[in-house]
C-alpha cells in the first residue's frame, strides 16, 4: 500500500500523532490539578516560576505543563503572566461543587503517576531508575516494541527525506542514534551511490542491521554499536540527528552537535529532524511531545530559533529547513564559513 505524506495536507500518519500524543492532555490536566498549579494560576498573575515554587515543583517541568495548558485553551499567557481561562473557572480552580478533583481521581492512572513524579521531582520517571535507554538495551520486548513503533512512525518521514534535494550524487550517511535503520534504507534505496554508519546502541545495532541484510543493504552500512557520546564518530558527508535531539538537554546537545560539526566534511549538511514546537504555541500536539519528553527522556522539543541557536553554538549556520510532514521538519546546517581571505 502506498503511503503518502506531505508538509501541505494533514496524512494519517500526522493524525496518528494526534491521537497518540493526545495521551498526555488528561494526565497534565490532572498533575496540574493535583499539585495546585491551576489553583495558583487562577489566582492570578503567576509566571512558570512563581506556579513552581508555589506548588513545589520543578521550574522547567512546570513551564512545559503549562504550555500544554495553553495549547489546549485551558490557560491563557500573556508575557510570561499565566490566567486560567474563564470557562473553566467553575471546574479546575479547586474549589466549589462544580471542581473536576474527584473526576480526575477516577481518571487517574500509571501516566497520570508518572507526570505527577516527574513534574514533582524533576527528570524523566517513566522507566524506573534505568530509564528508557537502559531498558532498550535490557529488555528485549520493550527494544523490539519501540524499534517497530518508531519504524511505523518515521518510514513516511524518512521516505520524504531521501527524496529531497540536499543529497550530493554521492557520499557517506552517519545515522546518528539511527534506531530501526529506516533512514539509512530509504536513503541508500533511492541513491545507489551512497553508504551509511548507523550509530546506535549495541542491541539495537544489532537489530537494525538484521532489516539491513534483509533489505540486500547490509554491504554498504557499518554498524557502530556503542554510546554516541563515547564512540569516535567517522567522517560524513551528511549527519543525521532524527528524533533524537529532543530526547537530550541542551548540554548533550551542544556535544553531539560539535561532534557532528567534526565529522562532517566542509560541503557536507548537519540535518536536526524533529518535531518543531510552533511559535506562538498553539498546537497542542506538539506542546504534548513536550510533556512527554519531561515525563519518558528528560530532553525537551523546541522551536526552530532554540535549535539554529544550538548549531550556531557548533559553528553550523541553518540553511534551509524542509517539512517533511505537518508536524516534522529537516533543518538544514552547514558548516559555518571563515570570512577571512
Ligand atoms: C526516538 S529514537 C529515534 C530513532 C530514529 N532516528 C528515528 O527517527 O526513527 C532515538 C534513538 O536514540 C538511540 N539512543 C539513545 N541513547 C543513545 C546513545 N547514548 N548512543 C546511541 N544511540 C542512542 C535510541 O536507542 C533510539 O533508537
Amino acid at each position: 500500500m502506498e503511503i503518502t505524506s506531505g508538509a501541505d495536507a494533514r496524512s494519517g500518519a500526522d493524525l496518528l500523532n494526534e491521537v497518540q500524543l493526545s495521551q498526555w492532555y488528561l494526565p497534565a490536566l490532572a498533575v496540574a490539578h493535583r499539585l495546585n498549579l491551576l489553583r495558583a494560576v487562577a489566582d492570578g498573575n503567576v509566571t512558570a516560576d512563581d506556579a513552581a515554587h508555589h506548588a513545589g515543583t520543578d521550574p522547567q517541568a512546570t513551564a512545559v505543563l503549562l504550555q500544554l495548558l495553553v495549547a489546549l485553551g485551558v490557560c491563557g499567557r500573556e508575557g510570561g503572566v499565566y490566567h486560567l481561562v474563564d470557562a473553566f473557572r467553575p471546574y479546575l480552580a479547586g474549589d466549589g461543587e462544580a471542581d473536576w478533583g474527584s473526576m480526575f481521581k477516577l481518571a487517574w492512572d500509571q501516566r497520570c503517576t508518572v507526570l505527577l513524579d516527574s513534574v514533582r521531582l524533576g527528570g524523566p520517571k517513566a522507566f524506573g531508575a534505568r530509564g528508557l535507554w537502559g531498558g532498550v538495551r535490557e529488555v528485549e520486548w520493550l527494544r523490539n516494541t519501540f524499534s517497530a513503533a518508531m519504524h511505523a512512525r518515521s518510514l513516511p518521514l524518512a521516505r520524504r527525506l531521501a527524496e529531497a534535494d540536499y543529497w550530493e550524487d554521492a557520499g557517506h550517511l552517519l545515522d546518528i542514534g539511527g534506531g530501526s535503520g529506516v533512514f539509512s534504507r530509504e536513503l541508500l534505496r533511492r541513491r545507489p551511490h551512497w553508504t551509511a554508519t548507523l550509530l546506535e546502541l549495541p542491541e539495537m545495532a544489532a537489530r537494525a542491521g538484521e532489516d539491513l541484510h534483509r533489505a540486500g543493504l547490509a554491504e554498504r552500512v557499518t554498524l557502530l554499536g556503542g554510546d554516541m557520546f563515547e564512540l569516535a564518530w567517522p567522517a560524513a558527508n551528511a549527519v543525521l540527528f532524527s528524533d533524537v535531539l529532543h530526547n537530550w538537554d541542551d548540554t548533550a546537545c551542544g556535544r553531539l552537535l560539535r561532534l557532528a560539526a567534526e565529522a562532517v566534511a566542509e560541503e557536507g549538511v548537519v540535518l536536526v529532524h524533529d518535531m518543531l514546537l510552533d511559535e506562538p504555541l498553539n498546537e497542542p500536539t506538539r506542546s504534548a511531545n513536550a510533556v512527554s519528553m519531561v515525563a519518558v527522556t528528560g530532553g525537551r522539543q523546541r522551536t526552530l530559533k532554540e535549535i539554529t541557536a544550538l548549531l550556531g553554538a557548533a559553528d553550523l549556520v541553518v540553511t534551509e529547513s524542509c517539512p517533511t510532514s505537518h508536524y516534522f521538519t529537516a533543518i538544514v546546517a552547514r558548516k559555518r564559513r571563515s570570512t577571512s581571505p
